[in-house]
């Protein structure tokens, strides 16, 4: 037998086709079923995009009426939700919180969830969706409040996404500068094809197991810093570094100690991620109103300083860590909100893999050791 080519993290290896979205690095560009994702960002809101990704059209008025009614009912923090997250250890991390939530609800939703035959129809998996998506935010804003010592916040129906979310966190109206920040960093991070976390919830959909399922483990897979885990990691990196003067030293040690910056780096961009001047410039807004120049000449001291050393671009988590402290959410919360968004790239891919499924389940070469036997005693 031939030895197998291996794909080491099987880069570059194309393992089923999606019409949901199309990355493609060479030209640096994301579309959502066809729409640059800029355009979507600076025209839409979350609502329409989430429309967008899981039907493969932009809303009509009617449709957008639809998510409107059937889905902010379910934007309460359910007492079975808040009765999971009280009983977890106090300093879990909040994406633990948000793991343990999806799957209450999971069961919750009850039997015949499974996605085999004469289970739910696409029509009640987008159901299922919905109300996923409208329950997150009331979690993720709960989780942030508890953590200060604050009472939950209810949520209100004449919200809008995007003002709801900062609504329930807060307890203040958002000013708009912070919506359309919020709104657009909820746009970019919806979908991006089959990243870790997505192709993690295809395996799963795969096994015909259920939607909760595999969005819970879709979860699992985005908390790692490499993937979802970054956006919170470029915080830390920059209160270590303190100010833009720092950078460069800074990043002289980090380098010498073979450290990963977070935040940079892309396994399918290698030359810049088209999704970061939309964000770069939602942050550039929110450092003009919340008067924090300091924050953006570091932000633009590292970047400077490491691409100047490696020639590696930033991702979407590097603008989108300090837009979200701008906008007051606390480090931790990053990489829900970053949940939040990708709930509808997830929701959407698990409906494809349900139309046309085959089960994934890929071969491994094997270098242990070789056939042996357990010695006669
Ligand atoms: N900091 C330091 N070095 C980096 C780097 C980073 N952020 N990203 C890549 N590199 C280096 C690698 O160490 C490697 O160097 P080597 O050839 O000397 O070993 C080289 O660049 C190639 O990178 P590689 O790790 O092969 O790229 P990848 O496609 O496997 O990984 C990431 C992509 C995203 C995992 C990687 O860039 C990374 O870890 N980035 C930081 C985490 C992050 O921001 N994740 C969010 C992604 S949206």
């Amino acid at each position: 037998m031939t030895d197998p080519v291996i794909h080491a993290g099987l880069a570059d290896v194309y393992a089923g086709t999606t019409a949901i979205s199309r990355v493609n690095p060479d030209t640096n560009s994301l579309l959502y079923r066809g729409y640059p994702v800029q355009e979507l960002a600076d025209t839409q809101s979350f609502e329409a995009v989430a429309l967008l990704l899981w039907n493969g059209e932009l809303p009509t008025d009617a449709e957008l009426e639809w998510l409107r009614v059937d889905g902010r009912p379910h934007r309460p923090l359910r007492d079975d939700v808040r009765a999971a997250l009280d009983a977890l250890p106090e300093g879990a991390h909040p994406m633990d919180e948000l793991r343990t939530a999806v799957s209450v609800i999971g069961a919750r939703e009850g039997e015949g969830e499974s996605l085999h035959e004469g289970g739910p129809t696409r029509a009640e998996n987008l159901a299922r969706s919905l109300r996923l998506f409208a329950a997150l935010p009331a979690i993720i804003a709960y989780g942030q409040r508890r953590r200060h010592g604050l009472d939950p916040v209810p949520p209100r129906e004449d919200l809008t996404y995007a003002q709801n979310f900062l609504w329930m966190t807060h307890g203040t109206l958002p000013d708009p500068v912070v919506v359309d920040a919020f709104n657009r960093s909820m746009i970019l991070y919806a979908e991006h094809s089959f990243n870790a976390s997505t192709f993690t919830a295809r395996v799963i959909a795969s096994t015909l197991s259920d939607l909760h399922s595999a969005v819970v483990g879709a979860i699992g897979a985005l908390k790692g810093p490499l993937h979802g885990g970054a956006n919170e990691m470029v915080m830390h990196t920059f209160d270590e570094i303190g100010t833009a003067a720092n950078a460069g030293p800074w990043l002289d040690t980090a380098l010498a100690e073979h450290r990963k910056i977070m935040g940079f780096g892309h396994r399918v961009y290698k030359h810049g991620d088209s999704r970061v001047p939309t964000m770069r410039a939602a942050l550039g807004s929110l450092v003009e109103h919340f008067a924090r120049p300091d924050l953006l000449d570091l932000y633009e001291a590292l970047e400077r300083e490491f691409v100047e050393r490696k020639g590696i671009y930033p991702n979407l988590d590097y603008p989108s860590g300090p837009a979200y402290h701008l906008m007051g959410f606390d480090t931790q919360t990053f990489t829900p909100l970053f949940v939040a968004a990708r709930v509808i790239g997830w929701t959407a891919h698990i409906l494809e893999q349900q139309e046309n499924n085959t089960l994934i389940r890929p071969r491994a070469g094997y270098d242990g050791a070789p056939e042996r036997h357990v010695p006669a005693r």
